[in-house]
């Protein structure tokens, strides 16, 4: 079946989610983001590849992390950044999402990077530029609903590929809400893309989607089962803002069941890494000894989200 974001040569048009993506695609932005990190160590931090072009940062969610590394690194490729400030626009006032898009082309938009409560948001906007016949204009999915979040995937891999080199022999616990995260599903479709050995979603049954033996992983509603030998430690946060009704009897009992600490930590590898996507709850699903610990990984995370975010757009819309 033909992925939307690809055109007919199979180059990247936009980056709307993991799934389907071919392995060299994943690996020619893992290897483009190389190039650009040391860009952000440099006196002058900037490189002309978007000199000109006009990116639009769409969030009708909150974000830290995301946005702020959008910015950044639309800035890194000179380009004009510009944040819509969703609760002072006029969306507020009953306009449709295409008819701001609409307006933002009309303003030479040419790239927009869109967060959405929405699953299929940003495809949706895909879909109406290409309507329109606007190949130039480009859509990155910053994470809709609970579908897909793909340069979170992508910067997730770059990590792992940085501390662990190879993915072949790699055991990846994936932990906590998986039934309400994007970051777990564009996580699981690289790693199985990217060939690691063997990937484990582990959560109490209420908190992981019934289909997900059908990803490719295997299922763990134990813990410290779960993260026996793991080479790598993915937590996620409890997504009350996605829960319907209670799933949970309390988060102090979910601490005491799935919060990694220090004790269950040590039941992985000796040289496991610790990732997060953020915002994490200490105390919740990850204790603090961990979270500051020598092995997580997680601010490193957000530094190399930079160049990855760098090299996705670069590859969309490089001059
Ligand atoms: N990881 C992540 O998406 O964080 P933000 O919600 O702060 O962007």
């Amino acid at each position: 079946m033909h992925n939307p974001q690809l055109n007919a040569q199979g180059q990247l048009m936009h980056l709307l989610s993991i799934e389907g993506l071919p392995r060299e695609v994943i690996v020619h932005i893992l290897d483009t983001a190389s190039s650009f990190l040391k860009v952000s160590t440099r006196e002058v931090k900037k490189v002309p590849l978007l000199r000109g072009k006009s990116v639009f940062n769409v969030f009708f969610e909150n974000s830290t992390r995301t946005r702020t590394t959008f910015e950044i690194a639309a800035k890194r490729l000179s380009a004009d950044v510009i944040n819509l400030d969703v609760t002072r626009s006029s969306t507020a006032k009953g306009e449709t999402l295409l008819d701001t898009v609409d307006n933002l082309v009309a303003m030479h938009a040419d790239m927009f990077v869109v967060r959405h409560a929405a699953s299929g948001a940003p495809h949706l906007i895909a879909d109406h530029l290409r309507r329109l016949g606007r190949r130039d204009v480009h859509v990155v999915n910053a994470g809709d609903g609970r579908h897909a979040h793909p340069t979170q995937g992508l910067l997730d891999m770059y990590t792992i590929r940085h501390f662990k080199k190879d993915f072949t022999n790699l055991v990846v616990a994936i932990v906590g809400d998986i039934l309400h995260s994007r970051v777990a599903r564009s996580d699981i479709h690289a790693l199985t893309t990217l060939g690691a050995a063997e990937v484990r979603a582990v959560g109490p049954q209420t908190l992981l989607p019934a289909a997900i033996g059908k990803l490719g992983v295997r299922v763990f509603h134990d813990l410290r089962q779960g993260l026996s030998d793991c080479d790598v430690v993915i937590m996620l946060r409890l997504q009350n803002e996605r829960m319907n009704g209670a799933l949970l009897p309390s988060a102090r009992e979910y601490f005491q069941c799935y919060g990694l600490t220090p004790e269950t930590l040590a039941l992985a590898r000796p040289d496991a890494i610790v990732m997060h996507p953020g915002p994490m709850n200490r105390g919740v699903e990850i204790d603090s000894d961990v979270a500051d610990g020598k092995q997580a990984v997680i601010l490193p995370q957000v530094t190399f989200g930079i160049a990855v975010r760098m090299a996705v757009m670069g590859i969309l819309a490089g001059n």
